[in-house]
């Protein structure tokens, strides 16, 4: 099973994806939790370079093609490998991610982006896919605040530091995908508490899992 995490800033993904690995774990499936970019170690790399501060400059063309190639590398290094091991693998930020920041936001060609993904994909589409919704101020609010108390790092700020319109656009974005697509993306409020939040998640997902298997 492949599940993948997408949000805002600060919208809680990777407390929420230790929880559903724990689920997971308890029920007997095996997990791989990693993320994009920087799920491989050719894409740790690639990951310092797309999210350091001083590298405003980027072009955004350069920014999408080297996200599609942390994907590509990520893919075959580690999602494929795992998956073909019976493991589910539970990834924190996927395809949409480009499709909703270098797409909607950056406003890239979204053809090209489309077919970046399907070169770099095939046939590989995530079973289910979390958005965890969030007004942007508050998500920002709480980036910076991690920043600030030093547990998140302040050498990946790149994304952080575009302004509000920006980050609107995103989730706007999420919202418009996940209405495209209702049979893979589960919305949740994530301006709920950490538990309210975490609840909802693993009802969804042991509703869509039993779904899965009749
Ligand atoms: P994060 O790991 O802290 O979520 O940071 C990753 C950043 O990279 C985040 O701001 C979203 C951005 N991003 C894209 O712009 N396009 C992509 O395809 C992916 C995977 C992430």
């Amino acid at each position: 099973m492949f599940i993948t995490f997408e949000g805002i800033e600060g919208a809680g993904k990777t407390t929420q994806i230790r929880y559903v690995a724990d689920y997971l774990t308890a029920e007997g499936h095996q997990c791989m939790i990693t993320k994009e970019p920087g799920g491989s170690a050719i894409g740790r790399r690639i990951r310092a370079i797309l999210l350091d501060p001083a590298n405003r400059d980027i072009h955004p063309l350069t920014e999408l093609l080297l996200y599609a190639a942390d994907r590509n590398q990520h893919i075959q290094e580690m999602i494929r490998p795992a998956l073909s091991q019976g493991k589910s693998v539970i990834c924190d930020r996927f395809h949409d991610s480009t499709v909703v920041y270098q797409g909607y936001a950056r406003k890239l060609d979204t053809g090209l982006i489309h077919e970046l993904n399907r070169q770099v994909m095939a046939d590989l589409i995530p079973d289910m896919t979390f958005i965890l919704d969030l007004e942007p101020k508050i998500g920002l609010q709480r980036a910076w605040q991690e920043v600030n108390q030093g547990t998140r790092t302040d050498r990946e700020t790149r994304f952080e530091s575009e302004d509000l319109s920006f980050h609107q656009r995103i989730r706007a974005g999420y919202l418009e995908l996940a209405r495209q697509d209702p049979a893979r993306f589960i919305v949740i409020d994530s301006a709920q508490d950490e538990d309210t939040v975490k609840k909802e998640i693993l009802q969804a997902l042991t509703d869509r899992l039993a779904a899965l298997e009749q």
